[in-house]
């Protein structure tokens, strides 16, 4: 496989645990796809398997040190920023095996060695493939760190469960090194996609005064919408996140605008829409905020409280409405009647998809890591997508984009 002449480049990352042998195989399925691999190992990988067997295998020089061990000052030199260039000169940073000490790492920012370090001044897609011993995996600060990765757009793929070199039985075994090639090859096809598109996002809560300290909110946790910023900026799509108030880190190359209030999301919106060749409404918008917001702080007292609320702009309704050739995308949250109401949706604010899920209290929806949706449109059955992580269901949605375009544009006709 060839892009723009030159075969991809991935970087195999392998971390220092017993499965590490396995990176020979799956640098062996990578060279055979025709990518360039460059092998980086961690000092512990190096207990593991030999620099030479992934040299012989890769036809490269694998890296083991941050600077080189020769001691002539140009060497000294080029050493010094040879984790810039690995980093800019590949299209994936995949790491197998992704030890609980390099998700620690990387979750952290910490940068120790060459692996660690070159991760910092990566920009693609990074491919993690954990496998440790299942009560390292099951650590609450191991399964922490890796919610944390994932919500920075970071993809994982296993690890499965089974028997474990370690004697137990459970989760931490290495995915198969063909599932792991699969989902490199997924990553590094799907890359450039969405080059060419200017993604406008709004996602997360918003926020209402009701007077300076108080305010009113909802339980959106921002994690979707921040997933498909994340994914689509991988994917090479210009992305504009227009964000209520969430406690997420800003996904890598996607330009952040915060808001607090529904007035102020739906300008931000307006304001950038002329950039936009896709809208994607994921904010969970206020429907109505307090009329008279108090100056001060208000105290309490005995009687009982009313607050007067009046209705909020429609921000996705209002984008619609200034549809033009873009492609619109919402949500839609329900409780019952799920297909019923994101049809109507699509029709009423004037959608080419709605994607719909059910909320309440089954890990998806709002606050959840994982999403379970039907993809709604006017012309085809709605597509169901499975109970899978935000990430990997934020990807579903944007393939669904080519799609789009070409029956807005056959309906145009
Ligand atoms: N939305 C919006 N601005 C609003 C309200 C909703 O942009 N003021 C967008 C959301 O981002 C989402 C879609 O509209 O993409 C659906 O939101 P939802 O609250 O489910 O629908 P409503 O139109 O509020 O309908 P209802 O309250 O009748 O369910």
């Amino acid at each position: 496989m060839l892009r723009n002449g030159s075969p991809p480049r991935v970087i195999l990352g392998i971390g220092g645990g017993i499965a590490a042998y396995k990176s020979a195989e799956l640098a062996r399925i990578l060279i055979q796809r025709g990518y360039k691999v460059q092998p980086v190992m961690t000092a512990a990988a190096m207990q593991f398997i030999t620099p030479l067997t992934l040299s012989t295998l890769t036809h490269a020089k694998v890296i083991t040190h941050l600077f080189s061990e020769r001691g002539d000052a140009n060497a000294i030199l080029s050493s010094a920023v040879e984790h810039i260039d690995v980093a800019l000169e590949n299209d994936l940073l995949l790491v197998a095996p992704a030890t609980a000490n390099l998700l620690a790492q990387f979750a952290h920012g910490l940068a120790g060695d060459f692996l660690t370090t070159m991760h910092l001044a990566f920009t693609g897609p990074v491919l993690l493939a954990p496998a440790m011993n299942t009560n390292m995996w099951n650590h609450a600060a191991t399964q922490a760190n890796l919610r944390l990765l994932r919500e920075r757009g970071y993809h994982v793929v296993g690890p499965d469960a089974g028997d474990l070199a370690c004697g137990m039985v459970g989760a931490g075994r290495l995915a198969e090194p063909l599932e792991i090639a699969d989902a490199a090859t997924a990553l590094l096809d799907g890359q450039n996609d969405l080059a060419g598109e200017t993604i406008l996002i709004t996602a997360g809560p918003t926020q209402e005064a009701i007077d300076p300290v108080r305010v009113i909110t909802n339980r959106s946790s921002g994690k979707m919408g921040y997933a498909l910023a994340a994914n689509a900026a991988q994917r090479g799509a210009k992305v504009i996140l227009v964000s209520g108030p969430v406690a997420l880190a800003a996904p890598a190359q996607v330009e952040m605008v915060r808001v607090e209030s529904a007035e102020q999301m739906k300008n931000a919106v307006l304001h950038r829409l002329p950039e936009a060749s896709v809208f994607i409404g994921v904010a969970a918008v206020a429907d109505y905020r307090p009329a008279n917001p108090a100056d001060q702080k208000m105290k309490k007292t005995a009687s009982r409280l009313s607050i007067e609320l009046e209705p909020t702009a429609d921000i996705l309704a209002e984008v619609g409405r200034l549809k033009g050739d873009r492609i619109v995308i919402g949500f839609a949250a329900e409780t019952q009647n799920l297909i019923a109401e994101a049809s109507r949706k699509l029709n009423a604010k004037n959608c080419d998809m709605v994607v719909a899920n059910l909320v309440g209290g089954n890990g998806t929806g709002f606050e959840g890591d994982e999403n379970e949706v039907l993809l709604v449109t006017r012309d085809a059955e709605p597509q169901a997508v499975s109970r899978a992580a935000k990430s990997v269901v934020a990807a579903k949605i944007l393939d669904r984009i080519p799609g789009l375009r070409l029956a807005a544009h056959a309906e145009a006709r």
